[in-house]
């Protein structure tokens, strides 16, 4: 995979469009403003948008936030973001009232200012990838950068589509940093390689199980798509969450994997999922009772094989994290990847908030800051963003 470095090129004096992801959740605070809960993907971005400054770029930052379909609307605005930004950067960033139109290219950056553009999925024609659109886009710049990981796995304008239309393209810091440590991970992992896959739906990862199973020494199975893949086998789940229709496919793979797919040994379970429930440990789920979360002795075996491993990928939860106690067995397992002395790789998303609740996050080697983008990745899929700039070249 072969792309321009924003490093390799000479943004001095040049007009640099940096398409960030700034989709970051908001919620509104007692006074009904909206706030940004996390602000983990602005921070990601700031190297990228320090090096244009340094580097004597006039900064234009474009970003989505949410699923506006196509229409203005102030609850998705990236004003909160540019405060954000601010005072992150400790420098001032203008904000655009919109993301085209005479208005906004009047209000181009001179070198050593930054300008956010308004939300650019306020307009049908970026998700659509109209090239009218992309073009207009690409007449606001002379160089343009994509720092937007988390979104390279849409074929959006901004993503993709403006590229033909710039004259130079090249990747940001961010992207570089997601591609070396996920690109290395499925394309020559230091051995032992192990893959740690949680969540509810066995339908959700089929495509990365099926590559990463492809790839890796080992296949530890949390969450609740644990159930299947035991029912699968044949064990009893009780009232488990479970996918009736992935029970042949859940054969499939167990076949096809083999010994290097673990499933749980024991399990907690409950009578009824409610936080601080009543629970037990067992290692047959009795008829009527529910896995929440994978027992200790799971943890020891999964602990185990976590630390003779060099290279860890973990994408999901073991349990239901969110409702402690039935956080501990990913608590448990956040910890022996921080212990190990592997290169450790976590999804976006609710690994990452695994991460974070164990309090292990700044022991983790690499935290994409993509949820979909990096589950897409790891299902040896090619990312739009990432192909488009291999592609202009
Ligand atoms: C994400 O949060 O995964 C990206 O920003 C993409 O957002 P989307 O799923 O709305 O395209």
């Amino acid at each position: 995979m072969s792309y321009v470095s924003v490093r390799d090129l000479d943004l001095k004096g040049k007009r640099v469009f940096i398409r960030v992801d700034f989709n970051v959740p908001l919620e509104k605070n007692t006074q009904g403003h909206l706030e940004i809960t996390s602000d983990k993907r602005i921070k990601a971005s700031l190297p990228t948008i320090r090096y244009a400054l340094e580097h004597g770029a006039g900064v234009i930052l474009a970003s989505h936030l949410g699923r506006p379909k196509g229409k203005p609307n102030p609850e998705m605005s990236l004003k909160p973001a540019a405060k954000r930004l601010q005072e992150l950067l400790g420098h001032s960033v203008k904000m655009a009232p919109d993301c085209v139109g005479p208005e906004v290219e009047a209000m181009t950056p001179s070198p050593g200012e930054i300008l956010l553009l308004e939300n650019l999925r306020f307009h049908p024609e970026e998700e659509k990838n109209d090239p009218g659109f992309s073009k207009k886009l690409a007449g606001l710049c002379d160089i343009y950068v994509n720092d937007a990981f988390g979104s390279a796995h849409r074929a959006h304008a901004s993503t993709e589509g403006m590229i033909p239309f710039v004259p130079q393209a090249a990747a940001g810091l961010l992207m570089e940093q997601e591609l070396k440590y996920l690109g290395m991970a499925i394309r020559n992992p230091a051995r032992p390689c192990v893959a740690i896959l949680g969540g509810a739906k066995v339908s959700d990862k089929i495509q990365v199980i099926e590559n990463l199973g492809k790839i890796v020494d080992n296949l530890l199975i949390g969450g609740a798509m644990a159930y299947t893949f035991l029912q699968a086998q044949g064990e009893p789940i009780g009232n488990s969450l479970v996918e009736s229709d992935k029970i042949e496919l859940a054969k499939r793979l167990l076949v096809h994997l083999g010994a290097k797919l673990l499933l749980p040994i024991d399990h907690i379970v409950v009578s009824e999922i409610q936080p601080g429930a009543p629970h037990e440990t067992v290692t047959k789920i009795p008829a009527g009772k529910i896995g929440v979360d994978i027992g200790p002795k799971t943890v020891e075996c999964y602990a185990r094989v976590i630390s003779g491993a060099k290279t860890i990928i973990w994408n999901g939860p073991m349990g239901i994290f969110e409702k402690p106690p039935f956080d501990k067995g990913t608590v448990a397992v956040a910890k022996a990847v921080a212990a190990s002395a592997a290169t450790s790789i976590v999804g976006g998303g609710d690994s990452e908030k695994a991460v974070k609740v164990a309090g292990v996050i700044d022991k983790i080697t690499h935290v994409s800051t993509g949820g979909g983008a990096s589950l897409e990745f790891l299902a040896g899929i090619q990312l739009p963003g990432v192909l488009a700039l291999t592609r202009s070249r």
